[in-house]
């Protein structure tokens, strides 16, 4: 009895086997839900049939809110174009721009954000404090000079926001864009946090250039050395 149930075992297993080679090798043989294995998806660029306009790849409906562009409540953080332009129509466009605001509140989570963001993506050339001499140009050969942004075109009134912004877009020269790192609040972020770095900046340098001052009045050196300590560059850390 027992013999006679295992061949017949033996025997139907051969049979299953041999039938799910019958196929040939390219065919998977039974399918379990077939239509979730084979998709109907077009390939690139293949016309369609079934769409108005006989273009399978479809652009986005209409009033589509790209990903990153309500945060904070704000209609869209990119309403200026931003355009990448010639180097005349930059400098055209620079006016303008100044009236156009950082669109991100300042908040303190987001000048956190602007931190860490600066320090890991700006600091190692333009330094952790925003003057120019980061890591890649004190501890390396980099030849190319980052801007150092403590200069006065760059403090509050000389360099709108709407530029850095743009800058970090765009890149500028043989500084690459960061478009691909950061969405567009942490940009934002990043130009709120270098305004406070400018602040302490400006806010340091009052004191030791009006330290530097009391100095020299109350020791009167020459001319010239007077001048030296005038111009001093305060060391942020
Ligand atoms: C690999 C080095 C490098 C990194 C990293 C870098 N920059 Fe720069 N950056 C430069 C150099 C070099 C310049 C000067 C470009 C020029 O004017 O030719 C510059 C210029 C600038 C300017 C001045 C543009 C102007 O109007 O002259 C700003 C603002 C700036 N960078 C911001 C940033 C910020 C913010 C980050 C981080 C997201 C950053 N950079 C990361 C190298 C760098």
């Amino acid at each position: 009895m027992t013999r006679t149930l295992l061949a017949a075992v033996t025997i139907s297993l051969g049979l299953t086997l041999l039938a799910s080679c019958q196929a040939g090798k390219n065919d998977p043989g039974r399918v379990y839900a077939p239509d979730m294995y084979f998709s109907q998806a077009y390939d690139a660029y293949v016309p369609s049939t079934f769409t108005n306009d006989g273009l399978s790849a479809r652009t986005p409906a209409a009033n589509t809110v790209p990903y990153g562009t309500t945060a904070y409540g704000s209609p869209t953080l990119e309403p200026w174009p931003f355009p990448l332009l010639s180097d005349a129509d930059t400098a055209q466009m620079m006016p303008s721009m100044r009236n156009y605001l950082n669109p991100v509140p300042v908040s303190e989570a987001g000048l956190a954000s602007g931190q860490k963001n600066y320090n890991i993506y700006c600091s190692i050339c333009h330094g952790g404090n925003g003057l120019g001499k980061g890591y890649l140009v004190t501890g390396t050969t980099y030849s190319q000079a980052p801007a150092n942004l403590m200069d006065p075109r760059f403090l509050s009134k000389g360099t709108s926001d709407a530029w850095f912004y743009h800058v970090l877009q765009y890149g500028k020269n043989s500084m690459g864009s960061y478009a691909y790192a950061l969405s567009r609040e942490q940009r934002w972020e990043i130009v709120h946090y270098i305004r406070s770095l400018q602040a302490d900046y400006v806010a340091e340098k009052a004191v030791t250039d009006a330290a530097a001052a009391a100095a020299a009045a109350a020791n009167p050196t020459p001319a010239d050395s007077t001048t030296a300590s005038a111009e001093a560059v305060v060391a942020v850390p």
